[in-house]
């Protein structure tokens, strides 16, 4: 079930978390440079596993009941921990579907905790770096929260490979845009580094079928479970979070230590999640 499956992903990762040393998070941003770092990649996952993966489901949900091919393939940009192949894998499961998947997920980070399945490939390189043969096949490209740590010269790269390099007469993306009021269009990011990529595909003649800077959100902020009703998060973990400082054994009384700003709190609300699916069309 995939109740089950999100609560006991992210128990797994919070019972390592707890037995972490965790004065790293004081000091770092949770961005690409961090995320080498384990301690920082399982600060992110319980942070914002749980919310991710809820979006990432309903937007496969969207794509795959609408998809009629029994082949499938997937490329997904800055997938870090995989959140969104196994939100992919639980959609075809629950909604019991038979479609032969390729999933290739690229990170510049080899993320902790990714899933490991037969049709699914994970690549650590940087996103500039693909070529022709990666995108040529491709049905679904994904950005899952990730627009906003590609520079303008990637995002370039990625939208002329594809223009060119694409043998499909159809292709679609899955976005889901980084935000904390969802409501609010100027608190969503992700969008102006869209239409990077959507600008060459519509100068090199590919028509989208709806505006790529129109994105979807929920108009129910509230708690998760209000729209995803398989969201759970073990119970333990926010209240251990959001008094990590108090939990710590590393502290000795330093300033550094009276300074320590490390709690946390996980994403519980829907009001972070920005998304939209999209679909180009050849001319
Ligand atoms: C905000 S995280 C999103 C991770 C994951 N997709 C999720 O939704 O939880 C952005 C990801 O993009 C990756 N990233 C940043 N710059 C990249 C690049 N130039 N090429 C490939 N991945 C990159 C980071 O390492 C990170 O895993």
């Amino acid at each position: 079930m995939t109740r089950e499956f999100l609560e006991t992903k992210i128990r797994r990762v919070f019972d390592e978390f707890s037995n972490e040393e965790w004065c790293d998070l004081n000091s770092s941003l949770l961005n690409a440079d961090s995320y080498f770092a384990t301690v920082n990649q399982q600060k992110y996952i319980l942070k914002y596993y749980g919310a991710y993966f809820c979006e990432l489901y309903g937007m496969y949900e969207k794509f795959i009941r609408e998809f009629k091919e029994n082949e499938l393939t997937v490329l997904s940009f800055g997938c870090g921990s995989g959140v969104d192949c196994e939100a992919l894998n639980r959609v075809i499961v629950d909604l019991g579907k038979n479609i032969e998947i390729n999933y290739v997920g690229i990170d510049i980070v080899n993320w902790n905790y990714r899933p490991n399945f037969p049709w699914a490939t994970f690549k650590t390189m940087c996103a500039s770096e693909i070529k022709t043969s990666d995108v040529a096949d491709v049905d679904l490209f994904v950005f899952p929260k990730s627009l906003t740590e590609l520079s303008k010269e990637t995002r370039g790269r990625i939208g002329e490979l594809i223009s060119q390099g694409s043998s499909k007469e159809h292709i679609f993306f899955i976005n889901t845009y980084v935000t904390d009021n969802a409501v609010d269009g100027n608190r969503v990011d992700g969008i102006a580094q869209f239409s990077t990529i959507n600008n060459i595909l519509k100068n090199a003649n590919w028509s989208c079928s709806s505006s790529p800077t129109e994105y979807l959100y929920k108009t129910n902020g509230d708690w998760l479970g209000y729209n995803f009703n398989f969201f759970k998060l073990p119970d333990e973990l926010k209240p251990f979070v959001e008094k990590l400082k108090v939990n710590c054994q590393n502290q000795d009384g330093s300033s550094e230590c009276i300074k320590c700003d490390i709690d946390f709190i996980p994403i519980l609300n829907s009001r972070y999640l920005a998304f939209n699916l999209l679909e180009y069309k050849r001319n």
